[in-house]
């Protein structure tokens, strides 16, 4: 039979035998932004189209081309196309600024671009992001770098470069806009449709044009570091800084303007060239302006975030350890009605231990039962049939090693199965050297 809806264009789906790659960078994301102080927040999917063009700008590639926007009934709304603005949008809402300085919160959520799909750019995608907001400081900047690095290097990714610039003030801006504009004039004919209305609008938002044409002509533009006034050069040798002496490596591109309107001051990105021209897989930077675009009070902020499908190509292509996928643990062999219902009141006792029980539900013979339990891996198997259950004792296999238990079914079942289990489990981190990180079952330490 052939399946004539196929998924849109431009998106993915995650299966059972791959959610364990998403779910090790969860987990390493959660961490490590909570051991910096970040808690989770979580915020809407679709927001009042209004709050990007505030925030993400209205000369930007993403507002101009790649927003899904939906009129229902009277309103208009737009599925976010990236996180920060719906962040800032619910910290305001909920009073977080109110509270202790610096609030820090983290996402892990979806995102929406109507872009060309092709590696590693996507129409849905996934970031892991996070905003702190509150510190003007550079130690700030340093912080959240350091985050972003210490994720990274918790994946076990490597090759991935960290580049940093500043792209100033709304002082030191306006001085460079004047130059960009008096650069871009004499080939003003030759830029796209879009970037001649920027020229007069936003003539910063040329340098991350996505038209051939555009870049090469803006290959020799002038550079925003050449502009910056003393205090954003000031900021900017600090934080250069604190990464030296954080032993965090980077290189300073003074090309980084990065796609969103709202950045001031540092903008840094980290970049592999391992995975074709998507290699981008964080973005961020500060946004001094945007909280109080918003509504808010002057309040200085930054962040970044992470594109997760980004990350997971660049994971694959260079053999990271995953979590290991949870495991059957025992498998119950049943022939009869007695032995199904025996195997249906142990299960229950020992998915009340946490354990991953399964038996047959297919009607199948015991031959295709052990075939199966094979198939899917089975820690354990117990064959259940009328004299198991006349005796009340049952052989526990483990499948492994193929070494038999006697086992009693009764209510001690469960306890002694843990019991014989712990054991299996000793071996195996003797085995592995004590190595702990990703464990038997793909369940916490
Ligand atoms: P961004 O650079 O637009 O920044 O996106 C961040 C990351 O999301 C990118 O580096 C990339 O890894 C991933 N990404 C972006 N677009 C796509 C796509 N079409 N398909 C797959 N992955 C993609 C932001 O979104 C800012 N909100 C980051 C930020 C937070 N700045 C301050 N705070």
């Amino acid at each position: 039979m052939s399946i004539n809806i196929k998924r849109p264009n431009g998106t993915e789906d995650v299966t059972p035998k791959n959610v364990h790659k998403w779910h090790t960078i969860e987990k390493i994301a959660r961490e490590t932004a909570e051991s910096f102080g970040f808690g989770e927040i979580r915020i809407p999917t679709f927001e009042n189209t209004d709050l990007f063009l505030r925030s993400v700008g209205e000369t930007t590639d993403v507002v101009q081309k790649e927003m899904y926007t939906v009129k229902a009934k009277e309103s208009e709304f737009t599925l976010r196309p990236e996180g920060t603005a719906g962040t800032i949008r619910a910290m305001l809402q909920n009073g977080l600024l109110n509270e202790a300085l610096p609030q820090r919160v983290y996402y892990i959520l979806s995102c929406f671009r109507h872009e060309r799909p092709q590696a590693g750019r996507l129409r849905e995608f996934h970031q892991f992001g996070l905003e702190m907001a509150g510190s003007s400081s550079p130690a700030a900047d340093a912080e959240v770098i350091s985050l972003a690095k210490t994720m990274l290097d918790r994946l076990g990714l490597k090759n991935i470069e960290l580049y940093i610039n500043s792209i100033g003030c709304p002082a030191c801006r306006a001085k460079y806009h004047e130059a960009l504009r008096n650069y871009f004039n004499l080939r003003k004919e030759e830029l796209c449709e879009t970037c001649q209305e920027r020229l007069i609008k936003n003539p910063m938002r040329i340098l991350d044009c996505k038209s051939p044409v555009c870049q090469e002509i803006g290959k020799n533009a002038p550079l925003i570091l050449d502009y910056l006034c003393e205090e954003c050069s000031e900021h900017f040798e600090k934080l250069k800084k604190y990464l030296t002496d954080l032993d965090i490596e980077f290189k300073v591109n003074p090309k980084i303007v990065r796609g969103l309107d709202y950045y001031t001051k540092t903008v840094f990105e980290f970049v592999t060239t391992e995975i074709g021209a998507q290699g981008t897989v964080c973005g961020g930077g500060r946004y001094d302006g945007l909280i109080e675009q918003l509504g808010g009070q002057h309040t200085p902020a930054l962040g970044f975030a992470m594109g997760i499908e980004r990350l997971l190509i660049v994971m694959e292509k260079q053999d990271c350890d995953y979590l290991v996928p949870k495991k059957c643990d025992i498998y119950f062999a049943t022939m009869g009605e007695n032995a199904l219902e025996k195997a249906m009141k142990l299960s229950k006792a020992l998915r009340e231990y946490g354990y991953f029980a399964e038996y047959d539900m297919m009607g199948r013979g015991l031959k295709a039962q052990m075939k199966y339990a094979n198939k899917i891996n089975a820690a354990f198997t117990v064959v259940l049939g009328d004299n198991e259950i006349e005796s009340g004792i049952a052989k526990l296999k483990e499948m492994e090693k193929g070494t038999e238990t006697d086992i009693r079914l009764d209510e001690k079942f469960a306890p002694a199965f843990e019991e014989i289990y712990f054991d299996k489990i000793l071996d195996i981190m003797e085995e592995q050297g004590g190595d702990t990180l990703f464990s038997f079952t793909g369940e916490d330490n």
